[in-house]
């Protein structure tokens, strides 16, 4: 199946694409929780701003692998377009570290404006990071605009469909946190978060629209995996409505298994447009093989991070 069928290399791209999925699972809680728990005081709040330093480690190394499956598929468009950033893409990490150190700050005991200080910076940190990986995936795909960005020495790309894909992410990180934080909820703060897994779809659809008026288009090999997407949101937004009318019900899990369904459509329709860029593989890629080594040190990665994880549940 499309994109599956071979032309593209189908077992890098197929764990790139499902990496990225859990990335996207981790940043979604850790940016739209850091907004949540600035916002709101109530406790979903409580139990956010506990989990939020955790969640970001998840974060961070849920994102090495779609990094490196990048760096594979896409060489020559990564680094170009890496370069071409320079120091501003560099600032990702000082702002990654700052928004660690005040998520930790806002979990101590500190006085209520002290905690709000720290939560405005570390959601101002992951708002720039989000910023920053949108521009680079747009900045990758426009090999055209490279030379005269060099030649002028301008570091921010700025191209029309950057801002409203960033908020179709926005709104769709709002409801990734509310089928997450859910699961940790009962009875009417299920409801809230009800309300915000609806308001955040409702904010996608409308950057969706913003995005197509900006040029943004799906591309046409895409379009069943765009069906399956629209099947699957409106069976989430049929699972959220149940949720709202009875939030200890079977309607979480509906919630759960369609968003997850929309989530791995979704970034299959995002890459289509990027994956006519793949330079055929070399003679001497397609020799080597290190597949088995990749496959155990894949085992023993997932073993240990069940461990860890396992331990830490623990304590
Ligand atoms: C809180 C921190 C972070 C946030 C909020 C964040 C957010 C995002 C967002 C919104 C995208 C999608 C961009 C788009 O499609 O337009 C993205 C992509 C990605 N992120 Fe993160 N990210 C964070 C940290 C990281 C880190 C630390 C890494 C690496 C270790 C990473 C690796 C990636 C990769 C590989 C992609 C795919 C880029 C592409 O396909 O062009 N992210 N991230």
């Amino acid at each position: 199946m499309w994109p599956f069928d071979g032309q593209a290399p189908s077992l890098w791209l197929a764990l790139y694409l499902l990496t990225f999925a859990l990335h996207a699972v981790f940043v979604s809680y850790v940016l739209a929780g850091t907004a949540y728990a600035l916002v709101c005081n109530d406790a979903i709040a409580e139990r956010v701003r506990d989990r939020l330093p955790f969640m970001l480690g998840c974060g961070i190394t849920a994102g090495v692998a779609p990094l490196l499956f990048l760096q594979l598929l896409y060489q020559k468009q990564f680094y170009t377009a890496n370069l071409l950033m320079g120091p501003r893409w560099g600032a990702v990490v000082p702002a990654l570290i700052a928004g660690f150190y005040a998520l930790y700050l806002a979990k101590a005991h500190v006085r209520e404006r002290v905690r709000r200080l720290a939560l405005g910076l570390a959601a101002g940190c992951f708002l720039f990071v989000a910023w920053s990986w949108t521009e680079l995936d747009q900045l990758m795909q426009d090999e055209p605009a490279w030379q005269a960005m060099y030649a002028s020495g301008r570091r921010i790309y700025g191209a029309a469909t950057i801002y409203p894909r960033l908020l179709l992410w926005l709104g769709a990180m709002a409801t990734l946190f509310a089928i997450v934080a859910a699961w940790w909820s009962t009875g009417g703060e299920r409801k809230r978060l009800a309300v915000i897994g609806l308001a955040g779809r409702a904010v996608s659809a409308l950057a969706a629209l913003w995005l197509w008026r900006a040029g943004g288009t799906v591309d046409a090999a895409a379009h069943g995996w765009g069906y399956l997407l629209v099947a699957a949101l409106v069976a989430e937004a049929a699972g959220w409505i149940w949720l709202l009318r009875s939030p200890d019900s079977f309607a979480l899990s509906l919630v759960t298994g369609s968003g997850a369904a929309a989530l791995l459509c979704a970034t299959v329709v995002r890459e289509a447009p990027r994956l006519a860029l793949l330079d055929p593989p070399r003679a001497s890629a397609m020799e080597a093989s290190g597949f088995a080594l990749f496959a155990i040190t894949a085992v023993v990665g997932v073993a240990a991070i069940a461990w860890i994880w396992r331990a830490i549940s623990r304590a």
